[in-house]
Formats: structure tokens, C-alpha cells, sequence
């Protein structure tokens, strides 16, 4: 018997029935980022695994459970991009764009990879929207990307939306914090989780994260970088929370928010749906002051989001829907070749036209018609006249032939 496969655990197809509303998503996006003056960018769907090992951290578990790596026939260790922001920075520093025009607005589309268990919202290869806001260190970029974050989701009708907004102070207010906080595990290490105890010198933020009871008990207590910040930090995160205010968008204060990637200095957000279930993150970013020296570029400040499309699309439940149809042609045997003709016309014009390729019978095709959701027939007659029928009133009228394809494009602009 011939072998019969299946997309990959974790993976899936996108189908037709599934692409409108997929495009919808890109066009608001496409055009909320025209208009705050971003440019599009494409990084390759794989890079040195190096990059995201030093990028989006080592203790990470994004790099050290999640990642699809592989060595190519040079024998050099090639990973599938988990995430965008560490490629964007690498992009900037690879083509000198610290000597443009300060900050560089960028915004991409695009598959991401990340080995995880797959569950609903949760897959192996997924996609975002990723914003990234790159030379800038005003609280105003902050705000500017939130509040886009948040217009699109309102813009797409996404319910029960949430953001989260907190700040993780400098490098250094980060590191003096995660000296007090690793203090403060070490006390409790009786009562934490054994991933938690593991992590207290490596990455003691995640204990924030952990869904074991003596774990988040503990962290009830524990102190908050909020806290912590200096006077810059704090002066910083008063003017973001104050933009991000009077843009009207709605924030709760959050000390505790840890993202799973260590690049974030500063300001963290992350925007939640009640409408999803455990995987309930739409999108999350903050500012990574610290990324793009990282990556051998010059000291540059950023700030951005990424925003999971499946996620959104979950959160929106929208009914499959079929691409729109302007007019069905429906011809005899004798007029399939003419109907070839008028659709194409009709296309040109700009229209849009489907046709029968499967030998039905009118009746068959006027069946078709309906399945396709056209909203029009154009009936062909071997006598070569024709009608244009309503598909949802069943109304009917004579057209003239010559004039079809015109016929057809002013109904559907009509
Ligand atoms: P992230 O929080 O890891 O951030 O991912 C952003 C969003 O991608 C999540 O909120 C979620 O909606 C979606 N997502 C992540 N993993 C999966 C998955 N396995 N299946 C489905 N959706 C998923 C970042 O990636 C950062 N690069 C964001 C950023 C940009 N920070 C600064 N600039």
C-alpha cells in the first residue's frame, strides 16, 4: 500500500477555508504599521544557533528545550528561528542601520518554530506579527508600541483583551534585584519546586512563572523589581505608563511579569485574552536595551512585541469563511470555452470569477454556484444569450454578452 503522511506533531495546514480571516489579520496589521511609519522586513527562517543561544539567553528554556537545531552538511550548527527579535537586531547590525535615521520602525510576518508540547494555541511551528522599535530610549517608543499592540486587537474586534505592564529597571538595577531575589529563594529553597531550586543562581526571575503551589506561595511574598528601581528606571516607567494612559488604553501593574527571554531591560508588557484557555498570552514584548551590543553592535536601545496570529484567530473564534466570489459562469458544453473567455475578461477587469473544470451539468453547475458562495450566476445559453441571476433572491435579468465582463465588475462594485 502506498505510504499516506501527515503534517508534523504540532504543525498544520493553513486551508482556504481557514486563509480570510489570516488575511484580515495581515492587512490590519500591514496597514496599522504603514500608518506609525514602520517598513517591512524578512530575515531568513533559519540562523546560527549561536545567535539565539546568546540572543535570547542561555538559561532560557526557549534555548535550552524548545529549539530545532541542526548541523548543515558544512557541519556548522544551524537553528530554526524560535522568535524574531534577536534576527531583526542581527539584520540591523549586519547592514549598518545605526547609520540611518534613528529609530529604525521595523515590522515582520512569519513562521517561528519552537519545540514545545503542542496543545490548543500552543504549536511547533506557529506565527507572529513582530514590531520592533530599534535606536530609540524614550518612554514615547514604549508607548507608541503598546498602544499599537492594542488598536490592532481592538481594531480586529479580539474580546476580553488584558495587558499587563511592568518594568525590570537597567542591566544593573536587574542584576542587584536578582542578587536580593536569589537571597530570598535560597531562604525558601525548602518549600520550591525542584526546576525552581535549580534555576536560583542561573535564572531566579522564572520562579514568577512556576505553577507549583510551595513555589508561588513563596513568591506571594517575594520582593518585586518594581521595587527596586532606581531613580532613572522609575522615571522611565512613570513617563511609559503615563503615555500609555493617555492613549486610553487600560493597563493593570504588574511586578511580577517574567518574560521567557532574557534580553528585556525596563519596560515588559504582555496583552492576554480571557477568551483563550491556559495559553492565554496574544502577545507580549518590552524593551531590550542591552540586545543589539550583544550581537557586536554599537550600545543601541530597542523596544518591540510579537503577537501569536493562531492566537489571535482562536481568541476571534471566526467562522470558517470562503473567499468571495463575484459571479459563477454557468455555461452549456457547447459554451465552456466561451465561458473561459468571459471569465478571463471579467478577471482582467478585476473581478472576481470562477467556472466550471469538472464536466457538471448546468444543474450540477449552478449547485457548484451556490457551494462556492458566489453571488451571482451568469447562465450561458448554446443560443448564445445570457442572464445574470441572483444567487440569494433567485432574480433574474437578460445581459448582453458583449458587455459581460463589464456587467459582471460594476455588480461587484455595485
Ligand atoms: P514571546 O512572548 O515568546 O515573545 O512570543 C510572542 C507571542 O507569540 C506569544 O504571546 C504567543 O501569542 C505567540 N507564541 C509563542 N509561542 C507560541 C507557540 N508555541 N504556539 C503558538 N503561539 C506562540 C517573543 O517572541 C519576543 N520576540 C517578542 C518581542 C519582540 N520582544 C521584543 N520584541
Amino acid at each position: 500500500m502506498a505510504a499516506r503522511f501527515k503534517a508534523p506533531r504540532g504543525t498544520f495546514d493553513v486551508l482556504p477555508s481557514d486563509s480570510v480571516a489570516r488575511a484580515r489579520v495581515y492587512s490590519a496589521a500591514a496597514l496599522a504599521f504603514e500608518r506609525a511609519g514602520y517598513g517591512r522586513i524578512e530575515t531568513p527562517v533559519f540562523e546560527e544557533t549561536e545567535l539565539f543561544a546568546r540572543g535570547v539567553g542561555e538559561s532560557t528554556d526557549i534555548v535550552q528545550k524548545e529549539m530545532f537545531t541542526f548541523q548543515d552538511q558544512g557541519g556548522r550548527s544551524l537553528t530554526l528561528r524560535p522568535e524574531a527579535t534577536a534576527s531583526i537586531c542581527r539584520a540591523y547590525v549586519e547592514h549598518g542601520m545605526h547609520t540611518l535615521p534613528q529609530p529604525v520602525k521595523l515590522w515582520y510576518w512569519g513562521p517561528f518554530f519552537r519545540h514545545e508540547r503542542p496543545q490548543s494555541g500552543r504549536f511547533r511551528q506557529f506565527h507572529q506579527i513582530d514590531s520592533e522599535v530599534i535606536g530609540s530610549d524614550s518612554p514615547l517608543a514604549d508607548a507608541e508600541s503598546i498602544v499599537l499592540l492594542s488598536d490592532l486587537l481592538t481594531e480586529l474586534g479580539v474580546p476580553g483583551v488584558r495587558l499587563r505592564l511592568g518594568s525590570l529597571g537597567s542591566l544593573e538595577t536587574r542584576k542587584a534585584y536578582r542578587d536580593e531575589l536569589r537571597a530570598y529563594l535560597k531562604e525558601h529553597d525548602g518549600s520550591l519546586s525542584e526546576d525552581v531550586r535549580s534555576r536560583i543562581d542561573s535564572n531566579p526571575l522564572r520562579a514568577f512563572d512556576s505553577d507549583h503551589e510551595g513555589t508561588q506561595e513563596v513568591m506571594q511574598s517575594a520582593p518585586t523589581i518594581l521595587d527596586s528601581l532606581d531613580s532613572e528606571d522609575a522615571e522611565h516607567f512613570e513617563a511609559v505608563k503615563r503615555a500609555v494612559s493617555d492613549a486610553g488604553v487600560e493597563y493593570v501593574l504588574d511586578g511580577t511579569l517574567v518574560r521567557g527571554l532574557d534580553y528585556y531591560t525596563r519596560t515588559v508588557f504582555e496583552f492576554t485574552s480571557d477568551s483563550l484557555g491556559a495559553q492565554s498570552a496574544l502577545g507580549g514584548g518590552g524593551r531590550y536595551d542591552g540586545l543589539v551590543a550583544e550581537l557586536g553592535g554599537p550600545e543601541t536601545p530597542g523596544v518591540g512585541w510579537a503577537a501569536g496570529i493562531e492566537r489571535i484567530l482562536l481568541a476571534l473564534d471566526e467562522a470558517k469563511e470562503k473567499p468571495t466570489i463575484d459571479a459563477f459562469i454557468v455555461a452549456p458544453d457547447g459554451q465552456r470555452e466561451r465561458a473561459l473567455s468571459l471569465a478571463t475578461e471579467a478577471r482582467r477587469a478585476g473581478a472576481c470569477v470562477d467556472l466550471d473544470f469538472a464536466g457538471r451539468s448546468e444543474k450540477g453547475q449552478m449547485k457548484q454556484a451556490d457551494r462556492t458562495g458566489a453571488r451571482r450566476a451568469v447562465i450561458l445559453s448554446e443560443d448564445g444569450s445570457a442572464k445574470i441571476r441572483d444567487m440569494q433572491s433567485g432574480d433574474e435579468r437578460p445581459v448582453d454578452l458583449e458587455d459581460i465582463a463589464g456587467e459582471i465588475e460594476r455588480e461587484a462594485r455595485a
